[in-house]
């Protein structure tokens, strides 16, 4: 009775949890199983995948816009995504869906938020507010530590570049005609990138009332 050898079982705690090697392993298993059963339904769910009703693909203008928008890292200050919470909802509206994202490649939710988020800052704003902003944030928000871009106003929209672009978002799913394809480089015609981005922000998260 005294003697009682002390016996290591086979996946006991003390096996484990004394080898570096078997915990990683065990670990990685687990953490791959929860992933899976987490992210793979996600691919086949309807709400995730499909737009919502409304959506539509971005214009020519719009689109170039967006790509203004990625360029000048508006994202290093704005999300696009507005949180199921109370304290989000009331300040931005209705909360982001997945579906209102499926023609955005990439999203850009974001998390960083020194300025607002921005998912449904269309139709907010006028336009001319929007060209005043952007040219300088002080003239209407005397607070705003919001650089000015004041170069978007001089430089024009690259019109050629906009049928190769939708050319490769049809590619990813985005259902553009080839008649939009055909008739993109003349909508952006002598457009400025003040324009183009202008026209991005009024329709961000306009497709949910
Ligand atoms: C350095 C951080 C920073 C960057 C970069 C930045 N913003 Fe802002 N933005 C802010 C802050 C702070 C505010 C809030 C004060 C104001 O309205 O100017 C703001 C406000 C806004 C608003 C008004 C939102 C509302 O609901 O009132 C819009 C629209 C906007 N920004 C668009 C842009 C665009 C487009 C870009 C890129 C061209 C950009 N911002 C880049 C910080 C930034």
């Amino acid at each position: 009775m005294a003697d009682k050898k002390h016996k290591v079982e086979f996946f006991s705690h003390e096996k484990i949890e004394t080898s570096n090697t078997l915990m990683i392993v065990l670990v990685l298993i687990v953490l791959l199983f929860g992933a899976l059963v987490e992210i793979v339904p996600l691919f086949f769910q309807h709400s995730t995948t499909q737009p919502v009703a409304g959506l539509k693909p971005y214009t020519a203008l719009q689109l170039a816009g967006r790509d203004v928008y990625l360029r000048e890292g508006c994202y290093n200050c704005h999300s696009q995504m507005i949180r199921p919470f109370r304290s989000e909802t009331l300040r931005y509206g209705h909360y982001s869906m997945a579906g209102e994202f499926v023609y955005d490649h990439p999203f850009q939710w974001g998390s960083k938020r020194t300025g607002p988020d921005l998912h449904r800052v269309g139709g907010k704003y006028s336009d001319e507010w929007h060209r005043a902003h952007l040219l300088n944030p002080r003239d209407v928000v005397p607070e705003s530590n919001m650089p000015a871009y004041t170069w978007l106003e001089t430089s024009t929209v690259d019109a050629a570049g906009m049928a190769p672009r939708m050319k490769a978002l049809r590619i990813v799913g985005v259902p553009y005609s080839d008649a939009e394809i055909a008739a993109a480089a003349e909508a952006v015609k002598g457009k400025t990138e003040l324009d183009a981005v202008i026209a991005y922000l009024q329709v961000l998260g306009t497709a949910v009332k």
